[in-house]
């Protein structure tokens, strides 16, 4: 009996000792916590943060925390931090600039530094040009690939070198562009003469460039030749067709696959005509001017030579009730495609409201093949061909 009470307590005691360990381990691991959180408020305190800004600081991760900590006070910091633009992985760069160019507003300092095509060893050059120039985009894009060329920058030239589809061969043309239209912004001017809309419709034409195939721009400055004819014509019949009409293959296969998905939805796209041969697209044309005298024509319908059905790749589409052209727009077909055409490498060739850069009036019915990667970026970023191909192709 005594000796069954004997390990009972030694047990217990055991126990006991187990515990007063873990409490002791525990409370020094609270302690070291402490102290830590500790020392970290005081190495704020002490750079020159106030509660209230230590108070935000709290709430971000330790490797900002620590980047903080290992910089000098920074009166914005936390404009910074409430800035749509912070990007936490750059927190030391807004820290270690804002505090060596301090006359620099922050506002254009996070704008630098958040830019995409920021980059750190070029940062002097950028904040030199920041004191002088207002568009952030072009100080960085200049100083990244253009400053060994010889421009002599102006605050306009700066501003063109920002946009987005700004190519430095057609600086001098912007220039000129400007100087007549002023009132413009500059991505418009950059759009136009991308567009070669300072040349003269038909006028300034020269040959196309078959040689880019799928992509060859057809428009009223790229004509291809009388004898011009694809390769790789199909023929497009039965549903696909309103009665017959040719294509060039891949562009026939994605049609299908289009018509196809459509068909799952009840709706139904034909091809009225594809692939135009040269001589008719001339009677066509030939007999619009007759009816409507050039002028007019020339808005609907290309001059021989300069008809993208002429190419190939584009159809003019109708519904199951053969809608007249003019009218397929308020079809549910258009709104389908409208959304969808991209997907399967169609664009919409002849877009409304762009119809001072292509030339032409809102063909709603008028689809051009160009693949899929570049049907999604025209569509996603809703330029028209002509923009595509003079920056991405050109
Ligand atoms: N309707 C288009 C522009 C053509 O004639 O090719
Ligand atoms: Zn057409």
């Amino acid at each position: 009996m005594k000796k069954k009470k004997r390990k009972k307590k030694r047990r217990l005691r055991k126990k006991r000792i187990a515990i007063l360990i873990l409490c002791i381990i525990t409370i020094i691991y609270l302690i070291v916590l402490l102290c830590n959180k500790k020392s970290k408020l005081s190495e704020l305190q002490k750079i020159g943060y106030s509660n209230l800004e230590i108070n935000e600081i709290n709430k971000l991760s330790k490797k900002e925390k620590d980047v903080i900590i290992n910089n000098k006070y920074n009166k914005y910091l936390i404009d910074y931090l409430k800035d749509d633009k912070y990007n936490k992985n750059k927190i030391e760069y807004y820290l270690k600039y804002s505090n060596k160019y301090k006359k620099i507003d922050y506002k254009k300092v996070i704008k630098l530094i958040s830019n995409e095509n920021f980059i750190e060893k070029n940062s002097d050059e950028y904040f030199k040009l920041l004191s002088k120039y207002k568009n952030i985009n072009g100080i960085i894009k200049y100083v990244n690939d253009l400053k060994d060329k010889e421009i002599d920058l102006t605050d306009d030239i700066i501003s063109f070198i920002g946009q987005k589809y700004f190519i430095y061969d057609y600086l001098d043309r912007y220039l000129k562009y400007y100087e007549n239209n002023s009132d413009l912004k500059y991505s418009e001017i950059v759009t136009r003469i991308n567009s070669n809309l300072d040349y003269t419709f038909y006028k300034d034409a020269k040959e196309a460039d078959i040689s880019k195939g799928m992509y060859t721009l057809i428009n009223k400055y790229n004509y291809l030749s009388k004898d011009y004819v694809p390769n790789n014509l199909v023929s497009v019949t039965g549903k696909y067709a309103r009665d017959k009409a040719n294509l060039i293959d891949v562009a026939y296969e994605s049609f299908k696959k289009m018509a196809d998905d459509a068909k799952k939805e009840n709706l139904t796209i034909k091809i009225t005509t594809g692939y135009r041969s040269y001589s008719f697209q001339s009677t066509l044309y030939d007999n619009y001017v007759k009816i409507d005298g050039i002028e007019k024509a020339d808005t609907y319908s290309a001059r021989p030579g300069f008809s993208e059905h002429q190419l190939g790749y584009s159809c003019d589409i109708t519904d199951s009730n053969n809608v007249s052209f003019e009218d397929f727009q308020y079809t549910k077909e258009y709104e389908w495609l409208q959304k969808n055409a991209y997907k399967y490498g169609f664009i919409q060739r002849y877009p409304k409201d762009k119809e001072y850069i292509t030339g032409f009036i809102f063909e709603s019915w008028h689809y051009r093949y160009v693949g899929l990667d570049v049907a999604k970026y025209i569509y996603e970023n809703n330029i028209t061909y002509e923009e595509y191909y003079s920056y991405f192709l050109r």
